[in-house]
């Protein structure tokens, strides 16, 4: 799929700026909108998304998908798998911790928000990835939780352009890919990448909290965490709290 470029200097948030104008976008290809500063970044479950000026990477992918198509609710794990792509090419240990956080030394380097709207079997997908790539520790220190920049852990600069370049690329193959045979081609080397596998961990479905062993990905992509009295209960969204 093609992708057409929308590059912004400054934006509250490059998801706004894709659900206010994506009415102009050109449906058959994917729309790339990439901020250099996001003033009011969104996170999942309304978190904020802390970013400095020009040391991100903001970006949101806008394309359409049909409504039924198979296993839409993993699509942003194809997002996770296209960014680590680019830095298991540079030799980078990431992994994922699920659904998509992109984790260095299980630090988080990058978060992916999913927002999907359906009106007459198509679904207009906005698919947001936000990477630190040249942060300094001071700015991380403000994140609420474990994170780093790729420039902390590999002491050295590096070029948002090229990354950005490199993960358009894969997307656009590995989104091709997706539509024909959903997240089934995928799913092997999301698993072997996952993160917690056979640990005890703590997971939040956005309404409750559950205790239990991570014990697998199933084909579609969801969590299958093994509770305490035998059963596996699988889940499509949520939170691995640890
Ligand atoms: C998370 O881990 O909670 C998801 C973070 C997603 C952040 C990105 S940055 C680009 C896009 N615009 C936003 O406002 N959020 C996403």
């Amino acid at each position: 799929m093609h992708i057409d470029d929308i590059f912004l200097e400054s934006v509250d948030s490059t998801q706004n700026f894709a659900k206010q104008n994506f009415q102009q976008f050109d449906k058959s290809k994917i729309t790339c909108i990439s901020a250099e500063e996001q003033t009011k970044g969104k996170g999942r479950f309304n978190r904020s998304w802390l970013s400095s000026k020009k040391d991100n990477l903001n970006i949101t992918f806008y394309f359409q998908l049909k409504a039924d198509c198979l296993h839409l609710t993993s699509i942003a794990h194809i997002l996770a798998l296209s960014f680590i792509k680019v830095l298991r090419d540079k030799n980078l240990d990431v992994k994922i911790k699920w659904p998509n956080d992109v984790m260095l030394l299980e630090k988080k380097l990058a978060g992916m928000l999913c927002e999907i709207e359906i009106k007459n079997n198509i679904a207009d997908v906005f698919l947001g990835i936000g990477i630190n790539v040249n942060n300094d520790q001071e700015f991380i220190d403000k994140i609420d939780q474990k994170a780093t920049s790729l420039k902390i852990e590999t002491k050295k600069d590096w070029d948002k352009k090229k990354i950005l370049e490199k993960l358009k690329i894969n997307f656009s193959k590995n989104l091709d890919l997706f539509k024909e045979k959903g997240f089934l081609p995928f799913h092997e080397k999301f698993e072997n990448l996952l993160l917690y596998v056979g640990d005890k961990i703590t997971f939040f479905d956005g309404k409750k909290e559950y205790k239990g062993v991570l014990h697998s990905i199933n084909a579609e992509g969801c969590l299958n965490l093994y509770l305490p009295n035998g059963e596996i209960k699988c889940f499509a969204a949520g939170d691995i709290l640890k």
